[in-house]
């Protein structure tokens, strides 16, 4: 096969023997983003006292990024708190909720199962119950996911949890229309939004969610690990991080304790936070005169790209219209073994070990009912969704021999 690399492939230190679709795990940051961070890295351990305390450089430092990123997120400076990881982010919600006996957290039957537990452990603690909005999959619009979340709303439902892009699926879910809906109910919004900085537009005081949380290091190439938690100011007393310390009874000056406490959750490296600025002009300039927003077209025209190659070549159907896609798609497979706890599914380790392919094989919604699902960064390019259709298909006729 002729080789069309991506011409913005050296821009990533990815190790070139591996066919790299799986941007939305993890992330992948740019060459400049972490050469910026280990220089930032060599400054602190310079001088760590007046680099980490927060009374000393620690707020100085931090604050710069959050004027950025609240400036790029459509939001105000004193609602965007740093978390680790958008698993943080959710916990500090739930786990500050004052939930009651007989109350019921609504999830959606595509929700990130880290997410999920979390919302079963605070239900479990509190004696309230988790309850799963069935969203349809494949999928005929964003009506069909609006009309499943709301046929699941009770009059003890206080709090919907539900995700920008969902994890399994990759669905850009319609959350205008169910923020509205939820809201008219008088229940609270709490988006995981893991996926979604980078890869589409936020606006999140447009969107009106009661919290948001989210991902920097993966679709914004920030270094690991850097999130954010977006609470709108009447519900800022009320959360409260997952780590408490010193501001709980120590106040700082001029702010507030919301921002105080998840600035400072115990020893941290405040350097993936630091660096974040520099994603953000790396993806505003990676494209000449196109800024971000052409790096979101680039990516989801690649995304449905991979998604034509990979449907005509397989012979699949698409699960998802078009308007509901951006930069991951996922497609169907032929039911298969669950994996062996613990390990990778066998179909995943052959891709990787055989075919030098790494693409998430995701069972959902039980054990056994596969899917694939492709990502596309401006690192990647349509021959490597060529590459995986040929490497699936001599797997799967193995399989069935
Ligand atoms: C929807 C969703 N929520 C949460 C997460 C968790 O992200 P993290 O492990 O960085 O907290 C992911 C990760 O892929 C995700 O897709």
């Amino acid at each position: 096969m002729t080789s069309t690399r991506s011409a913005y492939r050296s821009h990533w230190g990815l190790n070139p023997d591996v066919t790299f679709l799986n941007h939305g795990s993890f992330g992948a940051s740019p060459r400049v983003v972490l050469e910026a961070q280990r220089r930032l890295q060599d400054e602190l351990e310079s001088d760590p006292i007046r680099w980490l305390a927060p009374e000393r450089d620690l707020e100085k430092k931090l604050d710069p990024v959050r004027e950025r990123l609240s400036d790029f997120l459509g939001c105000r400076f004193e609602d965007l708190a740093f978390v680790r990881n958008a698993t943080d982010g959710v916990n500090a919600v739930l786990r500050s909720f004052p939930f009651e006996a007989d109350d019921e957290i609504l999830v959606t039957s595509h929700g990130y199962n880290a997410c999920t537990n979390a919302a079963r452990f605070v239900a479990g603690r509190a004696g309230a119950r988790v309850t799963v909005a069935d969203i349809p999959f494949p999928c005929s619009g964003p009506d069909a996911a609006v009309e499943a979340i709301e046929a699941a709303f009770t009059s003890k439902t206080r709090l919907l949890l539900v995700d920008y892009v969902t994890s399994p699926t990759a669905l850009i879910l319609p959350l205008a229309r169910i923020i509205e809906a939820a809201h008219a109910r008088g229940i609270r919004v709490l988006v995981d939004a893991a996926h979604a900085a980078g890869m589409v537009k936020v606006e999140l005081d447009a969107l009106g969610a009661d919290y948001t949380t989210g991902n920097l290091h993966k679709w914004l190439c920030g270094p690991k690990v850097a999130g954010y938690l977006h609470v709108r100011p009447e519900h800022q007393a009320e959360v409260r991080p997952t780590v408490i310390s010193h501001a709980a009874n120590t106040p700082r000056p001029a702010r507030s304790r919301f921002l105080a406490e998840f600035d400072w959750t115990g020893t941290f490296d405040p350097t993936p936070l630091l660096a974040v600025p520099v994603a953000l002009d790396f993806l505003e300039n990676v494209i000449h005169g196109g800024g971000i927003e052409a790096v979101y077209a680039a990516n989801r025209a690649l995304a449905l790209e991979g998604r034509r190659i990979l449907t005509s070549r397989l012979g699949l159907v698409a699960p998802a219209p078009e308007e509901m896609l951006g930069s991951i798609v996922t497609l169907p497979l032929p039911d298969g073994p669950p994996p062996e706890i613990g390990r990778t599914d066998t179909l995943g380790q052959r891709l990787f070990e055989t075919h030098r392919i790494e693409v998430p094989i995701v069972h959902w919604p039980a054990p056994g009912k596969r899917w694939f699902r492709i990502s596309a960064m401006l690192y990647n390019d349509a021959t490597e969704y060529e590459r995986l259709g040929d490497a699936l298909e001599s797997e799967l006729t193995l399989a069935t021999r």
